[in-house]
């Protein structure tokens, strides 16, 4: 490999959802969308390309923010129907022997010790392999699925997902890990000096532990979180192996980088520990020139259809776009949803008509031949520094064999990234370089 590796992850976007039933490429995947057959396939491409992980995105309500409706997205099958991604999990660790899983769950609406619990024998079940997506769920209509009449503010989830982090931790420590010592000469399957309760008292949430399963292998399976806001930035700084960020330029992703690296440095960690990676979406092409034409169309879709990105971007900020008129400056705005993903889109543009066209969730400048692309990738990260991307886009059987079979093969032969998985564990992976 080269001097400076860098790692790769697959953020899958509508996880469990329903991925291009209506599109060209799709095959039967609209009527199959329940089934686990499309992930199990993109799971084993990934662990074939040796990425380090595959993350699962997942939300709990039924969008109908955008003109104070459902039936756009329901139409659509814009984020629902979506099925619960953790139940896909051991399906993937079954077909796989590698690569990290990575489900998401809120701290917002999880209880923390079924959720330590649950990412526990998940880590169990796939010898260390499982990391955990944490969230604090942006959605009014998420928070009155669980009870509340609004959405706790915005802050205040971070300190309480901050607090819910240090709860599962500590619950995984309540096992040391030689603590199984299975001695049939003194009937001893669990040694008793090497469990113990917790007696965690929090301002949110308590528990007396310990946990009613083992130590997870990796001990703290792998940490992972994208809120990218000073309070997200904060929570990630804190705890987290991994931080995912959308960003739309090179400037943006050195700067969040800088910020990162200092935060975490501040808490006294090594900055080295924290992995960022940053939100992509290439356009990979048999020639430059198909690879520039598939640019131009999806251009013109997005001209043909601002009310896709409007309605995304209503779902993700609880902003009914629908009520301002398209082609009106528009402006300052605030919410208690996703307040660095409102802000960035804000900047595209002045009006809505201009921002959908503009808006995208990732950096997508990375145009052209495989090979062409994994120079561009090159260049990108030598000039940001570190530590890996992470791909989305439009899932179908092609678009993840034009990623995993075309475009990382040209950067395993520039020796860009990895070509076989040193370690048994997704973390000892994602921290060998
Ligand atoms: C790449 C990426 C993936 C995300 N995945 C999820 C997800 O699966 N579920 C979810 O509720 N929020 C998800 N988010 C939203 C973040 O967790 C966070 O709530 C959002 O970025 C707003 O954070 P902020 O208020 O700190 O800016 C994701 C964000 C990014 C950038």
């Amino acid at each position: 490999m080269s001097a400076n590796p860098f790692h790769l992850g697959w953020f899958l976007g509508n996880s469990y959802g329903v991925h291009g039933w209506n599109q060209q490429w799709s095959g039967a995947d609209g009527g199959d969308w329940a089934q686990p057959d499309l992930h199990i396939d993109l799971a084993r491409a990934v662990e074939r390309a040796c990425f380090d992980f595959l993350l699962l995105e997942d939300s709990v309500f039924v969008p109908d923010s955008y003109g104070s409706s459902m039936d756009f997205y329901l139409a659509r099958a814009l984020r629902a129907p979506k099925n619960d991604p953790l139940p896909l999990v051991p399906l993937l660790a079954q077909a796989t022997r590698r690569v990290g899983l990575v489900p998401t769950i809120s701290t917002s609406f999880y209880p923390p010790y079924l959720l330590a619990r649950l990412i526990a024998t998940l880590d169990l079940m796939s010898h260390g392999r499982v990391g955990c997506n944490f969230v604090t769920s942006t959605a009014e209509r998420a928070a009155q699925n669980f009870g509340l009449d609004t959405h706790l503010e915005h802050d205040l989830r971070y300190e309480m997902a901050d607090e819910f982090v240090e709860l599962v931790t500590k619950l995984w420590d309540s096992w040391d890990a030689d603590a199984i010592v299975m001695d049939r000469e003194r009937g001893l399957f669990v040694d008793p000096a090497k469990v113990r309760a917790i007696d965690f008292k929090g301002r949110f949430f308590a528990s007396r532990g310990p946990l009613n399963t083992a130590r997870p292998p990796q001990g703290r399976p792998v940490l992972v979180q994208a809120g990218n806001s000073p309070q997200g930035q904060a929570f990630a700084a804190k705890h987290m192996d991994a931080v995912l960020c959308a960003v739309g330029t090179i400037g943006e992703m050195k700067a969040f980088r800088a910020a990162m690296r200092a935060k975490v440095a501040a808490t006294g960690r090594d900055p080295d520990d924290c992995k960022i990676f940053y939100v992509i979406m290439p356009t990979v092409g048999e020639s430059t020139e198909e690879a520039e034409e598939r640019v131009k169309r999806r251009q013109a879709g997005r001209k043909a259809a601002p009310e896709m990105a409007l309605a995304q971007m209503a779902s993700l900020t609880d902003i009914d776009f629908a009520q301002f008129d398209i082609d009106a400056p528009i402006g300052e705005l605030t919410t208690n949803g996703q307040q660095a993903t409102l802000k960035r889109f804000l900047k595209q543009g002045n009006t809505l008509r201009e921002i959908a066209q503009n808006y995208s969730y990732s950096y997508e400048d990375l145009v052209g031949t495989p090979d062409a692309v994994a120079a561009q990738m090159a260049e990108v990260m030598q000039e940001v520094g570190g530590d890996g991307f992470v791909f989305q886009g439009n899932l179908s059987r092609r678009f993840i064999a034009e990623i995993t079979d075309g475009l990382t093969p040209a950067l395993q032969r520039r020796g860009l990234v990895r070509t076989a998985y040193e370690h048994e564990h997704f973390r000892d992976n994602l921290l060998a370089f």
